[in-house]
């Protein structure tokens, strides 16, 4: 029995207790309800980065948005379910100024998060084109779209990127693309997990391949601008966040309200297909949607179906939000800046005590510090780490869970660990070096 800093009796017993066959294998909410109960047990506050949610207050420029349009009675109404006018209006402006791609306002259809897009998207596209029945992933990824493609039913296929950056990407990605069943790509970018962001060089690759083979990219932007090595906050000004738009013009993109304008509460985003795409025809959609037009698929067959579209208060905040960072009187990279200061600091105290950065390197480049950061340490597996640094009062989940053939790593999340309790986390992870000597 060693010395912990949490008491391992307790640690122990409720691991034992919590009936998990694995704690590696475990789920992001099983996790966090284990820690949970350590917490109380043992009275001792945990290093938190097991759950990747906002740890900074909502964007206020939102909140008085969206108390305004309840106060002037928009909680009695449904919202079309193409959205509201300002919103479509403002994405489309957005998506020009930071992203500097033109779509029609028709084409950026709000939903009940990221979330909700994927589900829609995967649901259409299960029915888009006989003989294409398959989504890849282009893995680490968020777990639960896989979850949302085992519901539905949806087939799916997928591959670690790690052995397959740059030029290598090429042929990986064409071995998939070349049995001739895959309807689109998915990945996020900036990564969950991994944090690693796709060069120019692969967006071209991933972008020319699915136009060479009929497929459609899904970009899910749910850490939009966090890419913190380039600031792409001025509108309509270079830098502007990478991404396959430039490369292909069938894509559907997940803008979340969530990290970037901390709204994850008001479950909004917004999923932007190109206009090709939006405008596009497909006869195999009819008997399923009754319209052969895939926007008109989307949002009237789909997101009607679903949720007949989503809250309508929480609209004019994001419309709001929008609007400030299109006139460029709110900076929204500004305002999530503090994450990649932690990540900095929470980086070099792990590899200080001998831990490794698994995913480290875009191409040449080191990883930009931001929302998430990958860690190993030499001779344990992910789950026995994970399970090991309970004792210490850190918590983090497993890459397994991910897609990710780095059985040895941890996700981190920096969100939830306040400043304050860093010199507890650098405690910690000495007495965990002292512990595990290299
Ligand atoms: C990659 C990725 N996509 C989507 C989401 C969900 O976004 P939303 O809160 O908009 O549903 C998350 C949230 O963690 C995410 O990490």
């Amino acid at each position: 029995m060693k010395d912990t800093p949490i008491p391992y009796e307790i640690v122990k017993q409720r691991i034992k207790e919590s009936n998990l066959p694995s704690i590696g294998k475990a789920s992001i909410r099983e996790v966090k309800r284990l820690i949970n109960e350590i917490e109380q047990a043992s009275g001792k506050k945990f290093i938190r980065m097991e759950m990747g949610i906002p740890g900074l207050p909502a964007v206020t420029i939102g909140l008085e948005a969206q108390k305004k349009a309840l106060d002037n009675g928009v909680a009695a109404l449904y919202p079309d379910i193409d959205g509201i006018p300002e919103l479509k209006k403002e994405m489309s402006r957005f998506c020009k100024n930071f992203l500097d791609i033109d779509v029609k306002p028709a084409s950026c259809i709000p939903t009940v998060g990221s979330m909700q897009a994927g589900f829609a998207t995967f649901l259409t596209f299960q029915h888009l084109q006989k003989g294409k029945d398959t989504t890849l992933f282009i893995d680490p990824g968020f777990p639960v779209q896989k979850q949302q493609h085992r519901i539905l039913g949806a087939k799916f296929e997928s591959f670690d990127v790690y052995d397959f950056r740059g030029d290598k990407l090429k042929d990986k990605l064409e071995s998939y693309l070349k049995k001739g069943n895959i309807h689109s790509i998915i990945y996020s970018n900036p990564n969950n997990p991994s944090w690693i962001c796709f060069t120019e060089k692969e967006l071209r690759i991933i972008g020319e391949l699915a136009k060479k083979y009929d497929a459609i990219v899904i970009e899910d932007l749910a850490y939009f601008g966090m890419d913190f090595r380039k600031d792409i906050s001025s509108p309509g000004q270079p830098p502007y966040q990478a991404t396959v738009a430039k490369y292909t013009d069938k894509y559907v993109l997940f803008i979340s309200s969530s990290k970037a304008f901390s709204y994850a509460g008001e479950r909004l985003g917004v999923m932007v297909l190109s206009d090709t795409l939006f405008q596009g025809q497909y006869p195999d959609l009819k008997p399923y949607f009754g319209t052969d037009n895939l926007g008109h698929a989307i949002v009237y067959g789909s997101v009607y179906a679903l949720s007949s579209g989503t809250s309508h208060s929480a609209q004019y905040a994001m419309a709001a939000i929008l609007k400030a960072c299109n006139d460029g009187t709110y900076n929204f990279v500004q305002g999530m800046i503090e994450y990649r200061d932690k990540a900095h600091v929470m980086k070099k105290m792990f590899t200080d005590n001998g831990f490794k950065i698994v995913y480290d390197k875009d191409e040449d480049q080191a990883l930009s510090d931001g929302f998430y950061f990958t860690i190993s340490y030499p001779g344990y597996s992910g789950e026995e780490l994970l399970e090991e640094l309970l004792y210490y009062g850190i918590s983090a989940i497993s890459l397994a869970i991910t897609g990710s053939q780095r059985l040895e790593g941890l996700r981190a999340c920096v969100s939830l660990v306040p400043k304050s309790q860093f010199p507890e986390l650098e405690e910690r992870l000495k007495a965990f070096a002292k512990n595990h000597p290299l």
